[in-house]
């Protein structure tokens, strides 16, 4: 029963939930948020309360309803893998979540990074220095914040714009099969992060949707950075590789491999499963939004898990999807 208990906890380590239930207008402003929930006249005159108690609270980041990615991205995302987004983070958001990593790290919070999903997850430092605190609603109840709020709607508005996009649909190039994994990326299934790198900090090439883990079902990695005035000399790139390996460039083949600057307000989209990536050595310290939005667990999912002879982890893996999706564990850090 213990290990019943252990097995389910490593597995649902790793698919940790944000959940973005709510939509733009609830949290963009106070006053969004009172259209859709009607609340009587004592709650608004609370709520004008609050407004004056706290001016800054009356904008929430006025621009998040602008963080959308359009046809032509999801186009370069359907063609390359990846797509990078300069300037898309609003700043004010930018340096609220820079400000909620401060807080957040002195509260404690913060966990030295390991690497893996769920059993497969150690601490291995020739690979990464870091340190995460994972997100999600429902999460870090006891250190609230405005704009982490506004990040969950900012990545829900993301996972529509993906879901069901047909241009990111792939035809498996053996059986020619055409995948929709597009159709469907599930909202309880997504995975959310706060990365902290320190001066001398690094995270070497790695892919992140790995074949027979949790990790299979990540559908689209998501960076956002939030360095502020980062320049060349505070290194810490991302490094995408290009060639045709996965963790390691294979023999015999040219380095390929472009590198993204990680200034504050850049985001990068790519598949979890085609592109290995890696943070080079940081000489200034890094922050980070680390994501992934899974696709739901399919039965093909379980039986190529049982045929690897781990119907164990098979059977976790499902187990913890299910819960998750039904919200009946929260889902704890790694
Ligand atoms: C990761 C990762 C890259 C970065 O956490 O899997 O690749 O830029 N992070 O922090
Ligand atoms: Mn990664």
């Amino acid at each position: 029963m213990n290990l019943f208990l252990l097995s389910l906890q490593l597995v649902t380590c790793s698919v940790a939930a944000f959940a973005p239930a709510k939509s733009y207008t609830q949290v963009s402003s106070r006053a969004g948020a009172e259209a859709i929930n009607a609340p009587s006249l004592h709650d608004r005159r609370h709520q004008l309360q609050q407004l004056v108690q706290h001016p800054k609270r009356t904008h929430l980041h006025s621009t998040v309803a602008s963080t959308r990615i359009g046809a032509e991205e999801i186009q370069q995302l359907c063609k390359d893998g990846f797509v990078v987004l300069k300037d898309w983070l609003p700043s004010d958001l930018v340096s609220a979540l820079r400000e909620d990593i401060n807080t957040l790290r002195s509260k404690g919070k913060f966990n030295i990074a390991k690497i893996g999903q769920d059993s497969t997850n150690t601490l291995n430092t020739d690979i990464r220095i870091a340190e995460t605190c994972f997100l999600g609603e429902g999460k870090l109840t006891d250190v609230q914040n405005n704009s982490r709020d506004d990040l969950y709607s900012v990545l829900e508005n993301l996972r529509s714009d993906l879901s069901g996009n047909d241009a990111l649909d792939e035809n498996d190039s053996v059986t020619g099969e055409l995948t929709k994994t597009a159709a469907a990326l599930d909202a309880s299934l997504s995975e959310l992060l706060y990365a902290y790198y320190p001066k001398g900090g690094f995270y070497r090439r790695h892919t992140d949707a790995v074949a027979n883990s949790a990790s299979v079902l990540r559908t689209y990695s998501l960076l956002m950075y939030l360095n502020n005035e980062w320049k060349e000399s505070d290194g810490g790139y991302l490094r995408m590789h290009l060639d045709s390996g996965k963790d390691f460039l294979p023999e015999g083949e040219k380095p390929n491999f472009i590198d993204v600057e990680p200034k504050g307000g850049t985001v990068v989209l790519f598949k979890s499963d085609r592109v290995p990536h890696e943070v080079l050595d940081t000489v200034s310290e890094r922050m980070a939004v680390v994501g992934w939005y899974n696709r739901p667990v399919t039965s093909a999912d379980i039986s190529s898990l049982a045929s690897e002879g781990d119907k164990m982890r098979g059977i976790m893996l499902l187990v913890a999807a299910g819960l998750v999706t039904f919200g009946l564990i929260s889902i704890v850090t790694g």
